[in-house]
């Protein structure tokens, strides 16, 4: 381990994994990822654009282990997860002719991480893989925990596989390239931990968010090792989300049907729904009468502090007709049976997950938002 790295360990007995977080972490990876590539072959799947900024350094590192790294590149987008890209790639990782003592390294955001996870979770009926996510979402949410998928034309994530990686690699300096908007989309995710589960992250967000925006490296470190262990936590007792793992979704529920609305992509960031989705989960809770209003509008103040929607009039788009959200939100595969299943708030830093949510009321809540009938 390099001195600066934090190790968070991910703790599911035969399938426990390390997410190491850090400086320099792609300069160590061959090492790091040596002792989990039986036949010394990695095939690195990287989004095109992190291959072109990061790909020779990960490279020279796996090289210099003695790992042979083939790079299959996938053009950065959402339109890479879907079956016309898992067709892709999985006819380039049976041309390099992988086979299961060889590895897979998911090398990009999220978008990489959730497609490559899939592929490795259905190739030849499972491969191991390793994550090196390289977005902030990626670091803190979507490399941790297992869940892989790709879209299909009735929504997103619907296809997919719990696979779990066997080793995640954040390395913090790989973040000085990442658009500032894709930072704050980031951002979000990281605010939602403190949201759900711990207050004083999020009294430390507060003070601290500019200096995580600006990449300051204890900030980030910190802002990313915390939110990575309270992933690892609710993932080690619930990993297969039939309980409290439901909480993560904070945000996501009414932040997906946003997405939908929008279309998935760069018009609305997926983090930037769900910051939006946290302000409008905890203003429903205040409505509700469940919350204190004081803290749906604390949240509301750290969410646009860090320059991010916590109000669907900060959004280009709209306007947005109430009946399509609750529509959409019916949908969501976290709803079970058709019923609406939100996450909701009793104060910062106590979520819980509220069934059955009357539609009337939600309705009454999203026009009172700005919502048309
Ligand atoms: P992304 O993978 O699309 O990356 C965002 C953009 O940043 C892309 O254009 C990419 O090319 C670029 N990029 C990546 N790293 C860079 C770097 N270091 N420097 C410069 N540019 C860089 O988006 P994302 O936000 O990382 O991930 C979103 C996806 O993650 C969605 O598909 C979502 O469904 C999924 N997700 C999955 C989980 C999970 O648990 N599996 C959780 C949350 C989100
Ligand atoms: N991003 C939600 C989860 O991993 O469960």
């Amino acid at each position: 381990m390099t001195a600066d790295a934090r190790t968070v360990p991910v703790g599911l007995g035969a399938r426990a994994y390390d997410v190491l977080i850090g400086p320099g972490l792609l300069d160590r990876a061959g090492d790091l990822i040596a002792p989990h590539a039986r036949r010394r072959r990695v095939a690195v799947v990287a989004d095109q654009t992190v291959a072109r900024l990061h790909g020779a350094r990960l490279t020279a590192a796996l090289e210099r282990a003695g790992l042979a790294a083939p790079t299959i590149a996938v053009p950065p987008g959402e339109a890479s997860k879907s079956w016309e890209g898992l067709a892709a790639l999985s006819d380039q990782l049976l041309a390099l002719e992988l086979d299961r003592g060889d590895l897979i390294a998911a090398f990009g955001g999220g978008v990489v991480g959730d497609l490559a996870g899939f592929a490795a979770a259905i190739y030849k009926r499972g491969i191991d893989f390793v994550q090196i996510p390289t977005t902030l979402l990626a670091q803190v949410d979507s490399s941790v925990g297992g869940k892989t998928a790709i879209d299909t034309p009735r929504g997103k994530n619907l296809i997919g596989a719990f696979h779990q990686p066997r080793l995640v690699l954040a390395d913090l300096d790989v973040l000085a390239t990442l658009p500032d908007r894709e930072m704050r989309a980031g951002y979000a995710e990281i605010i939602k931990y403190g949201l759900l589960g711990d207050f004083a992250f999020f009294e430390w967000l507060e003070a601290e968010a500019a200096a995580v925006l600006a990449r300051e490296p204890g900030a980030l470190a910190h802002a990313v090792a915390r939110s990575v262990e309270m992933k690892a936590e609710i993932v080690a007792e619930d990993e297969k989300e039939a309980g409290r793992r439901a909480l993560l979704n904070l945000g996501h529920t009414f932040g997906h049907a946003l997405e939908a609305e929008v279309g998935f992509g760069e018009a609305l960031l997926h983090g930037e729904a769900v910051a939006l989705g946290c302000a409008q989960a905890f203003r429903f809770s205040a409505a509700q009468r469940l919350a204190p209003r004081q803290d749906a509008e604390r949240v509301e103040r750290a969410i646009a502090a860090a320059g991010l929607p916590a109000r669907l009039s900060d959004l280009a788009a709209g306007p947005f007709a109430a009946d399509r959200l609750i529509a959409h939100a019916g949908q969501d595969k976290k709803a079970e049976g058709g019923a609406l299943t939100f996450v909701l708030a009793r104060r910062i830093g106590e979520a819980f997950t509220a069934r059955g949510v009357d539609p009337a009321a939600l309705r009454d809540f999203l026009l009172a938002e700005g919502a048309t009938p």
